[in-house]
């Protein structure tokens, strides 16, 4: 309880005593780490992916890029890290250590093997040294070793085969995480379901080319002279994770729960995957930007935000938003309206003027003695670009208009030809 609010969830049958995780990756690399993290607020791990000591993991160097955009640092990451390059051992001893002085946080422990053999010896591992559930490492796109991650991923009859390896072996909830390159995600989450999977994570990185050095023309991450292409994650990516825990949760046939991760900073973040579908939520970039401390604001915010909605327990919000999702030819299209001016806030800065006069109605003049926009009503498109550009909160908003209105046709100027 936080604030009189129940902040726990239940997934695949344990408790979560809130749905904050750290996901799979530098964030949760040991126990040293991890425990610092669950002090912090955070109340389960996916531990960074464990392999056998079958192939040694040897991560390229630098290993990660970032992309800012203007003033704007980290917008998104791009990395090209491997999975743990720590021995199996030096890994069970920490899962160990972990459950034993932090009895009442979920240990997700992420494997990736890179034959059937392997993935059942890492779950026997695993289990055997206290993990509370597996995560199925069918995702990383940028894998140095053949045939693993996000290409076992694309191939569902794999993602199967090694799902159903595991639940073999072990007796623990298994939870398959998916790649988000892919245009169906259901289809390798429903054959992660015929394996034996209890639950769905994602998204893992989005493959991706974030630049190119314009001096030497090596594209990012510039590893001593050669580029990939590569796993691409941080606020940048949020939509795309949004949009892939939304289409498994309407989906009746699979019918598991979600730990939904991609782009997740603040509290609203973690609001916004739970209405869409997620029970938990991960994090990797945020935590690479901010550090642990941003569970406080997690916590802290949404619980003022239950308090506010006169909500008492957090499980009440999962899927919420899902019945207001439609395909787009459910959208009332005889309901129309216009942007609304307030110019009483107007600055005389223009942008609105220029970009509806370039991408928008050209429902604007420009009073150039004034320096105000004069708004041509029955031009407006309602497109808001005007409102994305103006610089002023709250100066132009959307305005629905009586059925009665109609928009003026744009004039052609063909005529003259
Ligand atoms: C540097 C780095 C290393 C990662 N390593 C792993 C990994 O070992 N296993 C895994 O399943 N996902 C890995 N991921 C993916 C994250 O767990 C997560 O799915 C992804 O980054 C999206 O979340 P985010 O936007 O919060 O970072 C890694 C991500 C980053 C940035």
């Amino acid at each position: 309880m936080s604030d009189g609010v129940d902040l726990s969830v239940e997934f695949c049958g344990l408790r979560f005593k809130n749905p904050f995780m750290l996901s799979s990756s530098p964030v949760a690399n040991s126990a040293e780490m991890v425990g610092r993290a669950f002090d912090a607020g955070w109340g389960g791990v996916a531990y960074k992916s464990v392999v056998t000591d079958n192939i040694p993991i040897i991560h390229p160097s630098p290993r990660m890029k970032e992309y800012d955009y203007g003033e704007k640092k980290l917008v998104g990451l791009q990395n090209v890290e491997q999975t743990s390059d720590r021995g199996l051992e030096a890994n069970m001893k920490d899962i160990r250590y972990l459950k034993k002085h932090w009895p009442d946080h979920i240990i997700l422990v992420s494997i990736m093997g890179f034959s059937n053999q392997e993935w059942a010896d890492l779950a026997i591992a695993c289990t055997d040294a206290g993990a509370d559930m597996l995560e199925l490492n069918f995702s990383c796109p940028h894998m140095t070793v053949e045939g693993s991650g996000a290409k076992v991923g694309q191939v569902q009859e794999l993602v199967q085969k090694f799902t159903e390896t595991v639940n073999d072996v072990t007796e623990i909830p298994l939870v398959a995480k998916m790649t988000p390159n892919i245009t169906d995600i259901n289809i390798p989450a429903l054959y992660a379901k015929k394996g034996g999977a209890d639950a769905i994570s994602a998204i893992n990185t989005v493959m991706a080319l974030p630049g190119v050095n314009i001096d030497t023309w090596v594209p990012d991450p510039d590893v001593f002279g050669k580029g990939s292409l590569s796993g691409y994650s941080g606020p940048a990516v949020k939509p795309i994770g949004l949009r892939f825990i939304a289409e498994m949760a309407l989906n009746k046939d699979l019918g598991l729960p979600i730990s939904g991760m991609g782009g997740i900073e603040t509290w609203i973040d973690v609001l916004e995957y739970l209405l869409v579908g997620a029970t938990t939520v991960q994090v990797t970039t945020g935590i690479i930007h901010y550090g642990y401390r941003i569970v406080e604001d997690m916590e802290e915010g949404l619980s003022d935000y239950m308090v506010s909605k006169d909500i008492s327990r957090v499980s009440d919000l999962i899927g919420k938003a899902l019945p207001n999702l439609h395909e787009t030819d459910k959208f009332d299209l005889s309901r129309q309206g216009i942007a609304e001016y307030d110019l009483e806030k107007c600055i005389g800065c223009g942008q609105c003027y220029i970009v509806c006069t370039d991408a928008g109605g050209q429902a604007l003049e420009w009073d150039e003695v004034k320096r105000r926009p004069k708004p041509i009503e029955d031009k407006c498109l309602s497109c808001m670009v005007c409102k994305f550009v103006c610089p002023v909160d709250g100066l132009i908003s959307f305005k629905e208009m009586p059925s009665s209105w109609k928009r003026r046709e744009t004039v052609t100027l063909g005529d003259d030809i």
